[in-house]
This record gives structure tokens, sequence and C-alpha cells, in this order.
């Protein structure tokens, strides 16, 4: 490991070389409560690691991950950790990282490369969990996947037995991959499971989003004009708490199904450039580039607010924004005033970033449980398939809709909740194709 950079030389890191490199070691006690707070929330996924802590299925496996860290995700790297795995950890953008989640893990012997602000650095803490020679790669937005398809193709090719991806941006991502044939191992989708998509992507964004807008601005929502672009799952999660919090919600969409859903939802349709003339908040929630763009800067009212909650932040055209501003300063964290040369002002938040984790928390414990649960049995199914001989095709899987009943009954079950069966008649009442009016 001597020939590892040192960054502990070239700023204000807590680092030991080979083993981890985080802001700030003296935090893991304040991390250290917070992974608890998570603990006690996330029964499904603390049920497989009870399970698997005694079997330890990834005993002799390797695991990069590059998947925000967060007090959540530190439960699952502990959950992958006590079933036997080698767990090396990179965050997945540069505004996501807890700092203290971060030492606590570090502390807590996770070979950790993750602080909070780590742009610069963002690859070089990827290609320190490279370095530990990954079996298994976890990726949220495919930045993992991307760097050994392009720089690491030997440890692709032989040494990698499979991968997961997390996000809809990254699925979309690595489908592209697949369509050109560029995909050199088998990744789950883990997106794809309905224990993910449905619950996730709809009510994780819909709160973290919010309470990262409230965080950064502390802005009333009742009353104002949100516009959110794109109604996807991760926009109509964001539309449906915008309006229960009072506000006038309006959807723009290129996809005519999505717009249509989203009007009878109760939301106004428009199209981007009528929605910037009267919008007080904006909130991109689309996974395509420019979706606000210098056009729509223009033309908006003075005092509006403007955020994204997408994977990347490339739905902010930022660089339109900086070019037509005559000024700029921060008001408080994660909150930039742009000044336009009519004197109007438009407030930036997270940079574009995605707002619900650059500044608040993500989503919460009890639906990130789900996600992650489907996370841990899709690296189960890997190793599994890999332990027996068999080849497994290179693809992008979904997950089996099997995987969906254990996590929705398990989560159900932790929550006291009982559902009915079906009786024997209604059964066979189904099964036939006979059975009219
Ligand atoms: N993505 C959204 N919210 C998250 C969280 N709390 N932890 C990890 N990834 C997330």
């Amino acid at each position: 490991m001597s020939n590892i950079p040192s960054k502990a030389a070239t700023g204000n890191f807590s680092e030991v070389l080979g083993q981890y490199c985080v802001r700030n070691i003296e935090l893991a006690d304040e991390g250290r409560k917070l992974i608890d707070w998570a603990e006690a929330n996330m029964p499904v996924l603390m049920g497989l690691r009870k399970k698997y802590s005694e079997t330890k299925p990834f005993a002799g496996y390797t695991i990069a991950g590059c998947l925000h860290v967060t007090k959540e995700t530190a439960v699952l790297i502990k959950t992958l950790r006590d079933a036997g795995a080698d767990v090396l950890w990179s965050g997945c953008n540069p505004l996501s990282t807890s700092d203290a989640v971060a030492a606590a893990l570090a502390a807590d012997g996770i070979k950790i490369y993750a602080w909070y602000n780590n742009k610069e650095d963002f690859y070089w803490c990827i290609e320190r969990t490279i370095d530990g020679k990954p079996h298994l790669t976890l990726d949220d937005g495919c930045d993992l996947i991307d760097t050994v398809h392009e720089k690491y193709k030997e440890l692709a090719t032989q040494h990698i037995v499979g991968g997961s991806e997390e996000t809809t941006t990254g699925v979309s991502r690595l489908r592209a991959r697949e369509l050109a044939g560029q995909l050199l191992y088998p990744v789950f989708a883990v997106n794809d499971a309905e224990t993910k998509w449905d619950f996730d992507n709809v009510y994780g964004t819909g709160q973290s989003t919010i309470d990262g807008i409230i965080r950064a601005t502390s802005v009333m929502l009742a009353g104002k004009n949100f516009v959110v672009a794109g109604h996807g799952h991760c926009g109509s999660g964001v539309a449906k708490r915008a309006k229960g919090m009072g506000s006038n919600t309006i959807i723009t969409e290129v996809k005519a199904t999505a717009a249509l859903k989203g009007y009878l939802e109760g939301h106004t349709v428009m199209t981007m450039e009528d929605a910037a003339k009267v919008g007080d908040i904006f909130c991109t929630a689309t996974g395509v580039k420019d979706v606000i763009r210098k056009e729509h800067f223009e033309v908006m009212k003075d005092g509006a607010i403007v955020c994204n909650t997408g994977h990347y932040d490339a739905e902010i055209n930022i660089p339109e924004l900086e070019e037509i501003a005559v000024s700029k300063r921060t008001i408080r964290a994660n909150c930039e005033e742009y000044t336009m040369k009519d004197g109007r002002k438009i407030y930036l938040l997270a940079q574009g970033r995605l707002i619900n984790l650059a500044a608040a928390e993500g989503h919460p414990s009890e639906v990130m449980d789900m996600s992650f649960a489907n996370q841990f049995m899709a690296h189960l199914n890997l190793v599994t398939m890999h332990k027996s001989g068999d080849p497994i095709p290179v693809k992008v899987i979904t997950p089996d809709p099997a995987q969906d009943e254990y996590v929705a009954e398990t989560k159900l079950a932790m929550m006291n909740m009982k559902i009915d069966k079906l009786t024997p008649e209604q059964i066979i009442y189904m099964n036939d194709y006979n059975a009219g009016t």
C-alpha cells in the first residue's frame, strides 16, 4: 500500500494509509449514535444481519461500494461486514457524505474513503476502494462500475463476480452500457425491485427533498407555486408532498402518460417555458440535463428558488446562470443568491446537487431499510450463484419478485401488521378462466 498517495499531507484529513481517509476521526462517537438510530429503524436489514452473521456467506469476498455515506448506508455496510465480507467504501456524490458516519465506520475498521465536499478527490476515493481488488461492486449512480469498466478492464473480466446498482439514473446508464455491448459483468438493477422504486423513490424522495429545501431556506411552502420537473416516481413523490404542504403544484414533463397522471393527481401541467414565469420554487427530478436553462432563468420571478433532486448535477444549467448573473453571494449553507442585470434574485440550492442529501440527511431509515435489504440480497444472490460454479449471464438482472414479497412481508411483520390470505376457493376462482358473469 506504500504507493498510495497521502491525503493527510495535502490538507485537513484523518488518514491511515491503506485503511481509511475521512475528514475527522474524532467525529466517530457522534456518528455511532446516528448509526444506532438508523439500526433501530431498519428491522428488515437488521434481521438479515442477525441471520447471516452466523453463516457468513460473504467470507472470502471483498465488496467495494460507492454509495452516499449516511447512517442508513452504515447499517448496510456493517451488515455486509458481519455477514463475512471485507468492505471498502466511497461516497457517490461530492456533497452527500456525513463526516460523522464516515468517521464511525473508519474507527470500526471499514476501509472508507469519503468526506463532505470531495469534488476534486471524488474519483481518487473510488480508486482507493478498487485497490482492494473487489469481487463485488455496489453502486449508486454507476461511477464505480464505470471506473472499473474504463480503467480496470482486467479486474472487471477476470476477477469481479458481479455488482448491483441502486438508482433510476444509474440503471438507465447501465442499460445503455449493456445495449452498446460494453457490460463486462452481471449487475443487479436493485432500483427495479418493487420494494425499492415504489417506496424509496416516491416516499423517500418526497419527504427528504422537502426536508432539504426547508433546511436550506426555511421557506414556507403553503401558497407557493411549486414546480416539479419530471413526474416519474421521484418527481411524483416530491409533488405529492409539496401539495400536502399547501403548495400550488405544477408539473413539467416530456412524457404524455406521466403528465396525465400528474394532472389526475391534481397538479397543473405546463411547459417549463410557461412554468418558469410563475414558479416560486423549482425542483428537477428528471435524470436529464439542461432542464432549467438560460431562457428560463431570464423570465423567473424575483426570489425564485431553484434546486435539483436527481442523481447528477446536470439538470440545472448552472454555467448559464453564472453567465447571466452580475453577482453571487452565499446566504447560508446550501443557498447561493444570484443577482441578475435587472436586479432580480434567483436562489440556487446545494450547487444543483441532490438537495435531499446535500442539505438534509437523505431518505428516512424506515424506507432505506427496504432498499438496502434488496441490495444485500442482490449480493447474496451473486455469491450463491458464484459458489454454485454455474456461469452467471453477463447482463442487467431484474430482482426476483419473490424477493419483494419477502421484503414487504418482513417489513409488515416487523410493524406487527397482519394481512389477509386468499382462501382455497378464492385461489381456484382466480385461476378459473371460465368463471364469468
Ligand atoms: N439515497 C437517498 N437517501 C439515502 C440515504 N438515507 N442513505 C443512502 N442513500 C440514500
